[in-house]
């Protein structure tokens, strides 16, 4: 009886932790992306993994990286190496932030907070979504990290003011002005499957839950999913469920223009950076209204399709603007030899998206400790077999142009 008891509890020790266990296994992102698509609904696993129309710019954001060769040196001593770096005047453990990516807790219950304070614990920059399920200030109550916030411009001023205003009361640095999503791109997974966010429970929901029981029964026991940041009634706070495309076409502006950045320049004391530029003629205008960085991005492919890679655009945007205003390169980053291509280019930091969505997918918070953990060990890797002790030392020699 006794024996027969002991194992049983020794069978349910094994199941509590299952994400040790999980994790044990990955040795990649794409390893933690097998995983997500496994434990994840597939309308949700589709939302974070799909780019718009064809996909061409989201298969093509991974394929210029892997394009690129490296050019390495030797018998340089690599004894010790630093991948310490400044952004705006201040240090981080390595030249990496993460992404803004709405709706974190469709991935996890603890969504935008578990990824928040995995970023603290690496020493990297958080940029919390306009579309998060996780408050300003609930982030900024779990971390004491570097906070920038992502601001999506709603038609109504108001709100925007509000949101920045709160950012600034919880002690962001940054705002990252998401400059290419005028209207939603056409993501055909989720038009395919009528997704809304957050996700419906209806009939195809349900039998997609069943093959996904342990995401269905953190959905239903959690609180509601909302846009936690989203304070006026009409833009919907609600958590009722919406068609993203829908929703944004109807409450973001597509009159933004250069005069609004001048205007978030006037009302923000921090700095202001634009996400998704995508050529040398935008982003020398950026530095002619003197932003203070920009984000060379395509949405990870969500946006428009057939738009240009980021990495391939790093280059001659560093030439045009470099001296001016720090670049961060956004888009297929997967490994740490994925941010030395960059660096080597010309860019100051990546951001990553989706590393971190599967990762949080596969294994929740300690999912996103373990990629980080990666890219910082790629990195180091990358460095001392290509005979680089510093960031300074990763210069454009050390890689071949792209194609
Ligand atoms: C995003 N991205 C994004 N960007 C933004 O400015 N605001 C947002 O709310 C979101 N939401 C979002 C959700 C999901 C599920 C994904 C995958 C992406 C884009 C994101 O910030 C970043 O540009 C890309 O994710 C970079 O590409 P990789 O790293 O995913 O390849
Ligand atoms: C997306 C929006 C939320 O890429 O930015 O899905």
């Amino acid at each position: 009886m006794l024996d027969s008891l002991r194992s049983v509890i020794q069978f349910r020790e094994l199941e509590l932790d299952p994400v040790e266990r999980r994790l044990a296994r990955v040795a990649s992102v794409a390893d933690l992306r097998r995983i997500a698509k496994r434990r994840l609904p597939g309308g949700v696993f589709d939302y974070i993994d799909g780019g718009a129309e064809d996909e061409i710019t989201l298969g093509r954001n991974l394929g210029a990286f892997a394009d690129i060769e490296l050019r390495p040196r030797v018998l340089r001593d690599v004894g010790e190496i630093d991948t310490t770096t400044d952004l705006f005047g201040r240090s981080h453990s390595f030249p990496l932030v993460m992404a803004p990516t709405g709706f974190g807790r469709i991935a996890d219950p603890q969504g935008e907070l578990a990824v928040a304070r995995a970023a603290q614990r690496a020493g990297v920059p958080y940029t919390l979504s306009t579309m998060g399920t996780r408050s300003i200030e609930e982030v900024a109550e779990v971390s004491s990290g570097e906070k920038w916030m992502q601001v999506y411009v709603w038609r109504d001023r108001g709100m925007v003011k509000e949101l920045i205003d709160r950012a600034h009361e919880a002690g962001n640095t940054t705002i990252v002005i998401t400059v290419d999503t005028a209207v939603l791109g056409r993501r055909e997974r989720d038009v395919r499957r009528g997704f809304t966010l957050p996700p419906k429970i209806g009939p195809e929901t349900l039998i997609d839950g069943a093959l996904h029981p342990s995401w269905t029964l953190d959905f239903l026991r959690s609180e509601p999913i909302t846009f936690s940041n989203v304070t006026s009634a009409d833009a919907d706070g609600s958590g009722t469920a919406v068609n993203l495309a829908q929703y944004i076409n109807s409450q973001f502006d597509p009159g933004l223009s250069w005069a609004d950045i001048e205007w978030f320049r006037s009302i923000w004391p921090g700095e202001v950076v634009l996400k998704g530029v995508q050529g040398v003629d935008d982003a020398v205008i950026a530095a002619e209204n003197g932003v203070d960085g920009i984000a060379l991005s395509n949405h990870g492919g969500r946006q428009l399709d057939n738009a240009p890679t980021p990495i391939e655009l790093v280059g001659p945007v560093a030439e045009a603007v470099g001296d001016r205003m720090a670049i961060i390169c956004d888009g297929g980053v997967r490994r740490g030899s994925d941010i030395f291509k960059a660096l080597a280019l010309g860019a100051d930091a990546v951001m990553i998206g989706r590393a971190y969505l599967y990762a949080l997918g596969a294994g929740g918070e300690r999912g996103v400790d373990w990629v980080l953990d990666h890219l910082v060990s790629g990195l180091r890797q990358t460095m001392v077999l290509s005979g680089c002790t510093t960031i300074a030392d990763i210069d454009a020699d050390l890689v071949s142009p792209p194609r």
